[in-house]
């Protein structure tokens, strides 16, 4: 299917449908993946994509027909025995509640189907309640909290400390 607009006679206004597909995330992807976090942040991704390399994680990006990443999530298969451990899932801003994000949690979860395993686990801040609502209805159900804390890049360059409070959560599969 060919990305196509539909217009009603006389009107500006437009939809357009755009097929997309998930295929692993690669490093030439990087430069057009800025909107998903910091400069930090894509290095931390860079980082993880050597790991995809020795099999130790997926990393995921679901594509338009142009080959660009509208969204990225990572699964780390080291986190948690048995499991794998969705992480960095993240949307295009102007392309969120369109189903993009049900879209990638349902392609990690068939690679970890595809490695024998039976389960899938991630951390949401709690102050994430539209993230977690999400994870909900997809069948996720909480099983713990545990603090987490990582670096980040403000806008100014300048670094700080993220300290935060998540809800774990799991998925039979
Ligand atoms: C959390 C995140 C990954 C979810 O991705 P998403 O693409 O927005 O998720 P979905 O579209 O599949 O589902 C989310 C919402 O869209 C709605 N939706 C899903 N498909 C839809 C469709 N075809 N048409 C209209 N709405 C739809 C869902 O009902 C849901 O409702 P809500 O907007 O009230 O929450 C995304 O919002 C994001 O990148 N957030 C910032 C980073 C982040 O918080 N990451 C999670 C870390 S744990």
């Amino acid at each position: 299917m060919l990305p196509s607009v539909s217009t009603e006679d006389d009107s500006t206004d437009a939809t357009l449908i755009v097929p997309v597909s998930v295929r692993d995330l690669l490093p030439r992807d990087l430069p057009a993946c800025t909107w998903s976090g910091s400069a930090t942040h894509l290095r931390h991704v860079e980082r993880e994509l050597t790991r995809a390399e020795a099999g130790e994680v997926d990393y995921l990006a679901v594509c338009t027909p142009a080959d660009l990443p509208v969204a990225i999530g990572g699964i780390d298969y080291q986190a948690s025995a048995q499991a794998g451990t969705l992480w960095q899932l993240a949307v295009f801003p102007a392309l969120r509640s369109r189903g993009l994000g049900t879209l990638l949690v349902r392609a990690a979860e068939q690679r970890i189907r595809n490695r024998g395993l039976r389960r899938a686990e991630l951390a949401v801040e709690e102050n994430n309640p539209r993230a977690r609502d999400l994870y909900e209805r997809l069948g996720y159900a909480a099983y713990g909290r545990e603090p987490d804390a990582w670096d980040e890049e403000g806008p100014d360059g300048a670094i700080r400390r993220h300290e935060t409070m998540c809800v774990l959560m799991r998925r039979d599969l």
